[in-house]
């Protein structure tokens, strides 16, 4: 088979390498790719979210099979679109992908259909939000634009100040663009985090096994929200008694609703969960992928990720095995200097051969990579992502850690202390 994989970040890359072991999988691209992922994939230069430019890409080439793996072009329906000119593909549709584009509909989907998450209000006017705000008088609140806003268009508010000041941001300057026309106003919640990712098929739910990301730029969690800058697998929190009450209250319910919807979810369903003292709720579903939970789930799935794949697209999820195997994944991101701010870009990468270290049970994965004249240089805010794996999660850390000291950029800056907060839950 001839496969095509839309994107061009760490979790890109992390597909492709899983993709690759398939047997059937004779060939693969990706667009747009990166400098890193040439060393894997033929690299074509499309953007990821021009969905004509794409679809005549893969007309052209008649690929047998699409993972679109980005939001934005799930959002703007390029499985649709591909669709239509009879080309299979892994992801939601246009109608489906709302889960995640838009947070009015997956708040008042969780409302409808009973299942746990925070307490919210939606808003499309500036002045009533604050009334509203006022009148509830609990602080911290958690104020969120409506639409994809790349991670950032959630702030969390300790103040009436600070409330109004967030309004004002998304509402008045448009800080998010047009996803802040809309407004969803939560209750804050706490209790440690688990990301989820799980294959569906409409019907069918199968969860992967579970991740940890870590968002702060630095240390202790501190500093600005990214991407991520970290993850293990497994998620020491979510024990099989949280995994069986998750199943029951929130994942089958889900694939349900959106069944009841007229919408079927099929491809990969993100559930960004939070362990609350009055049990699991869910703070966001995404339609898609994490990234970088995929760089340690794929590594650990023993299945054929394909054939996975392809049975979410042909309803035959119920009857193909997802096995993930018993040991451990770390992944360490190595940023830019001054990321999730300004940075500089084209330093170069050394301590790399064709993109990767020389070491057991690692695997470095490219996230922001270019190679120019020759040299392998940085080209994002998120560069690489080391991944190892091992029997336990101790073991996995150390590796990834100690992998990670043999690549040197100008400025690079990683967080030290991934999986330290999994690594005291499993002592306890
Ligand atoms: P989101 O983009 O919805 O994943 O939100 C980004 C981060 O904000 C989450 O990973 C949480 O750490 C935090 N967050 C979002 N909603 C809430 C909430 N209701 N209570 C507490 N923290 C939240
Ligand atoms: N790592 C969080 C996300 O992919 O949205």
């Amino acid at each position: 088979m001839k496969i095509l994989v839309v994107g061009g970040g760490g979790r890109e890359h992390a597909i492709i390498r899983a993709l690759k072991k398939s047997p059937r999988c004779t060939e693969i691209w990706c667009a747009p790719g990166n400098g890193g992922i040439s060393y894997d994939a033929k690299c074509k230069a499309i953007a990821a979210t021009d969905v004509p430019a794409m679809v005549a890409f893969a007309k052209e080439e008649a690929f047998d099979y699409v993972v679109v793996a980005q939001d934005d072009p799930l959002a703007l329906g390029m499985v649709d679109e591909l669709a239509k000119v009879g080309i299979p593909a892994f992801g939601p549709d246009k109608a489906a992908a709302r889960i995640e584009a838009s947070k009015v509909f997956s708040k008042d989907l969780m409302k409808k259909y009973g299942i746990p998450t925070a307490k919210y209000e939606t808003f499309d006017d500036a002045a009533k939000v604050m009334d509203y705000i006022r009148a509830e008088g609990k602080y911290p609140v958690v104020i969120k634009a409506d639409g994809l806003a790349l991670g950032k268009g959630v702030l969390i508010c300790q103040n009436e100040q600070e409330a109004a000041d967030g309004v004002k941001e998304i509402m008045l300057d448009k800080k998010f663009g047009a996803s802040g026309n809309h407004v969803v106003v939560e209750e804050f919640l706490t209790g440690p985090e688990v990301s989820v990712l799980s294959f569906c098929d409409g019907k069918t739910v199968k969860p992967m096994v579970s991740s940890m990301d870590h968002k702060r730029a630095l240390d202790h969690d501190e500093g600005l929200n990214t991407g991520g800058m970290g993850t293990v697998a497994p998620n020491p929190y979510y024990t099989a008694e949280v995994a069986d009450r998750c199943m029951k209250e929130i994942f089958l319910p889900t694939v349900a609703a959106m069944q009841a919807e007229g919408c079927p979810f099929k491809g990969c369903l993100y559930f960004g969960l939070m362990l609350t003292p009055d049990g699991p709720k869910v703070i966001e579903y995404n339609c898609r992928f994490g990234d970088p939970e995929t760089q340690v789930v794929l590594p650990l799935l023993e299945s054929d990720l394909l054939t996975v794949m392809q049975s979410t697209t042909d309803g035959t999820l119920d009857k193909t095995e997802v096995k993930f195997g018993s040991g451990a994944a770390a992944c360490v991101i190595l940023a830019s200097g001054g990321y999730p701010l300004a940075y500089e870009k084209g330093k170069e990468i050394t301590g790399l051969t064709a993109g990767q270290l020389d070491a057991a049970d690692v695997t470095v994965y490219h996230a922001g990579t270019a190679i120019k004249q020759g040299k392998l240089v940085t080209n994002g805010g998120r560069v690489l992502g080391v991944t190892a794996t091992a029997d336990t999660l101790p073991a996995a850390l150390e590796k990834a850690y100690a992998a990670s000291e043999s690549i040197r950029f100008d400025g690079l800056h990683k967080r030290h202390d991934i999986g330290a907060r999994a690594l005291a839950a499993m002592q306890n």
